[in-house]
């Protein structure tokens, strides 16, 4: 009888000299896939996900919360958002700028974390950043008073349309300028290049366009602010946000610029390339739930 205890403990001894030699062999012969075009496994990503959310509750825990309503320190909040946080947040209607899209974990739109989060959360997040993520840490940017400023804002944020927050856009500022393009000059693909939409270089495409910060998209990994509808069953719809006939081309139009297909919606222009907006209409066409 007292055999099988040994045995057991030997038994996960070496399976966990078994699982570090495998996770050194990953690491050390370069199996592991940094590059930022490879998205997360559901598994790491959950992983990922649960540590942070767990670390700043921890520590943010006893922070405490000034009087964030006064109309005065909105005021300061939006300079200072429009200024340091829209380039790779956006903004109501406003996609962010190019680089910011090629981050990997995608900044999401910060429209539903004052609501899903603590005040005193997003302070913490915004003053410490987010390791090992693009979003920085302010507190050597900016005062502790400033901080506040922007938190007072992301409360008021959600409450805004895109014509609202253009129209408080000061000039210059990208969101003040045409209504319907981003601040992006997509590289175009030769005529001779063109091909049809190819579903499977669409799914990896809108990885790229932070399509996942805004919907949930079956299949793909990541979505954990619902801004937009869920894609799910997208194909089966018969009009695409309830206003053109969902077709391939109308599809690709709307991607390309969704202001212009129906003017005031939420949904940013993002700078798609034209082979990249085919490419996902015709992977959006294959999320069906008709048998
Ligand atoms: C260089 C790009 C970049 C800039 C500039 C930036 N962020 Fe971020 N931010 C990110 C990324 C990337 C994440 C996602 C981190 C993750 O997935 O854990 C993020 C996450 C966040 C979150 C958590 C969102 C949530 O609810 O999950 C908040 C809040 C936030 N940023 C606020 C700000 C504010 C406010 C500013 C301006 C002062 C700012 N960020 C500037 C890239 C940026
Ligand atoms: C900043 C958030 C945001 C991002 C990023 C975003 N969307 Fe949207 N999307 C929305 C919102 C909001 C709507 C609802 C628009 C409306 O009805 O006015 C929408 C609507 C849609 C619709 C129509 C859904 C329906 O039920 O008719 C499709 C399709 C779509 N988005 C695809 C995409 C794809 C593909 C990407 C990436 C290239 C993307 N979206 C990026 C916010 C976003």
């Amino acid at each position: 009888m007292r055999r099988w205890p040994r045995i057991a403990a030997w038994c996960v001894a070496a399976l966990a000299v078994a699982g570090a030699a495998v996770g050194s062999a990953v690491v050390y012969f370069g199996w592991y896939d940094v590059s930022a075009t490879g998205p997360h496994t559901m598994p790491v990503y959950a992983l990922l996900d649960v540590a942070s959310t767990r670390s700043v509750k921890l520590r943010s825990a006893d922070i405490k919360v000034p009087d964030l309503d006064s109309p005065q320190r909105i005021r300061r909040g939006d300079a200072l958002y429009r200024a340091h946080c829209a380039q790779c947040h956006g903004g109501p209607g406003q996609g962010p700028e190019p680089y910011a899209l090629g981050l990997n974990p995608p900044p999401p739109p910060l429209v539903t974390s004052a609501r899903e989060r603590p005040a005193a959360e997003v302070f913490w997040i915004i003053r410490q950043g987010i390791k090992m993520t693009g979003m920085p840490a302010w507190q050597y940017r900016m005062t502790d008073e400033q901080i506040w400023d922007v938190v007072g804002y992301l409360r008021v944020l959600p409450t805004l349309s895109p014509q609202q927050y253009r129209d408080a856009a000061p000039p210059g500022d990208p969101a003040s300028g045409a209504a319907s393009s981003a601040s992006i000059a997509p590289t175009e693909a030769q005529p001779s290049d063109r091909r049809l939409g190819d579903a499977k270089a669409g799914r990896d495409a809108l990885q790229q366009y932070l399509c996942v910060t805004c919907h949930a998209i079956p299949g793909v990994p990541g979505a954990r602010h619902y801004v937009g509808p869920s894609l799910d069953g997208m194909a089966d719809r018969s009009r695409i946000a309830g206003v053109v006939p969902n077709s391939p081309d109308s599809m690709q139009q709307w991607l390309l610029d969704p202001q212009r297909i129906k003017p005031g919606t939420a949904m940013p222009a993002l700078g798609l390339r034209e082979q990249d907006a085919r490419d996902i209409a015709a992977f959006l066409q294959t999320l069906s739930n008709v048998e």
